[in-house]
């Protein structure tokens, strides 16, 4: 990726639609281009670190919404850039969590692209947004959106010269799709051979949680595209691992993994640093280290793979990686607690300590950026419409920075959202 080429921000926005075009169409129309959050100077924009994005996913508009990043790690609203689609929310549940995903909205710092999900009636898109390099916060599509290759995508990946981006879909088409993203030349193509199901028996919009696709990853070398599966009680759920040739395209099938003893409902997917192996949140039970060095013995997870039980969980469901303090942490939408994990050499988890959040402000999407040296994590609160910033001062030691207000500004701003749907965070450091 040559630095020179402007920044680009890169949203894939996706779903499923049942709305017939008409009405969705006028309300799409009074709902899309941008809406300013917050006033600032230039001198502050280009000041800003970055930006966190997440997704308002209303049905009767999709947002980006963009806050920047201070460099003390705190939040500013600043503007909402329509994704020109609707959002969406999954059937077996009316709450937070519409997508009953991680991933929903995805950025890259090598790329400079962000990527999110997005609805049309009737059709299945993605689109990509630019970044503008002096205001992360200032995102503008690039081309069109383009065919998901399924129905109710929930979930992006984006390789780590950020120009592919792999679609997960979990509805009635359900599987992987990857696409080429040229921000030179604005557009974004289909990847040939990258359309491959997960045979999931689904709906449109998706049935969950159980029995939906969770989350997609490239892993740590780029050779994998994994797609999480949540199982469906007592049937434990898979990670599906399909190769990843050099022009991108996938092999045919995927090689199932189901988690070690314990585990049930793989949920979000976040790489281990030089390891080879993923931590997987499990809303039935906490967490699950697979190994993917090991040959799956009968498809379950095995050499250093393992299952972390969380007492008292409900559903830990999204997670993220430190880079200062070299562990993991999770969310959990039930107890609305974020949960630190530590792994030592052999893989081996466990829990450092528990950060409360308050009850029922349901903690789900959440990423970890580095500022000045300095990590902090943002939490959607989607229940209380708010950002936690947590500041990540050393193991164990996390504290609260700021409860960045959300439905105040988006009122304001004239931005309709719910707590039920928003989803997705994701965030993006401008380069030194
Ligand atoms: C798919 O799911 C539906 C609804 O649960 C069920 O009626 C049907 O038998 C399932 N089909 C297959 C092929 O498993
Ligand atoms: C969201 O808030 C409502 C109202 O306080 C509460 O009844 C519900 O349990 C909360 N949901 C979650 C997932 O915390």
């Amino acid at each position: 990726m040559k630095l020179t080429i402007s920044s680009v921000i890169l949203s894939v926005l996706v779903a499923s639609s049942l709305v017939s075009s008409a009405p969705l169409d006028a309300r799409h129309n009074k709902n899309r281009g941008k809406k300013m959050m917050g006033k600032a100077s230039q001198a502050t924009l280009s000041s800003a670190a970055g930006a966190a994005y997440f997704l308002t996913n209303e049905p009767a508009g999709n947002f980006v919404v963009a806050a920047s990043i201070g460099s003390d790690g705190k939040l500013t609203l600043r503007q909402a850039t329509s994704s020109d689609g609707a959002g969406s929310h999954g059937l077996g549940g009316d709450g937070p969590d519409p997508l009953f995903a991680q991933g929903a909205v995805k950025a890259s710092a090598a790329g400079e692209i962000v990527a999110a999900r997005k609805v049309n009636a009737g059709s299945n898109t993605i689109s990509v947004f630019a970044i503008d390099p002096k205001n992360p916060t200032n995102l503008q599509m690039i081309g069109q959106p383009i065919g998901s290759g399924g129905e109710f995508p929930m979930s992006v990946a984006i390789n780590k010269a950020g120009n592919n981006v792999c679609a997960l879909n979990s509805g009635s088409i359900n599987g992987v799709a990857c696409f080429a993203v040229d921000k030179a030349k604005g557009t974004i193509k289909p990847i040939a051979n990258t359309v491959r199901s997960l045979k999931l028996n689904q709906t449109t919009p998706a049935t969950g949680p159980a029995g939906t696709a969770s989350h997609v990853i490239f892993s740590e070398d780029g050779t994998k595209l994994i797609a999480s599966v949540k199982g469906v009680p007592p049937t434990p759920g898979i990670i599906a691992v399909w190769d990843v040739a050099k022009d991108g395209s996938l092999s045919k099938d995927f090689q199932p993994m189901q988690p070690a003893k314990g585990g049930l409902l793989p949920f979000s997917m976040t790489v281990i640093p030089g390891k080879n192996a993923i931590l997987a949140t499990d809303a039935g039970v906490g967490a699950a280290i697979f190994d993917l060095n090991a040959t799956p013995a009968n498809g379950v997870a095995a050499g250093q793979s393992s299952i972390l039980t969380i007492a008292g969980q409900k559903a830990t469901c999204w997670s993220s990686f430190s880079q200062k303090t070299k562990n993991f942490y999770v969310t959990d939408i039930g107890t609305s607690q974020v949960t630190e994990i530590s792994l030592d050499n052999n893989l081996k988890p466990t829990i450092v300590k528990q950060y409360p959040q308050g009850d029922t402000v349901a903690t789900i999407d959440n990423d970890i950026a580095t500022v000045g040296g300095n990590d902090f994590m943002f939490v959607l609160a989607p229940n209380a419409t708010q950002v936690r910033v947590l500041s990540l001062k050393a193991p164990g030691n996390a504290v609260a920075l700021q409860t960045l207000d959300i439905a105040g500004p988006a009122k304001a701003a004239g931005l309709p959202l719910n707590a039920a749907n928003l989803q997705g965070m994701t965030t993006f450091i401008k380069r030194a």
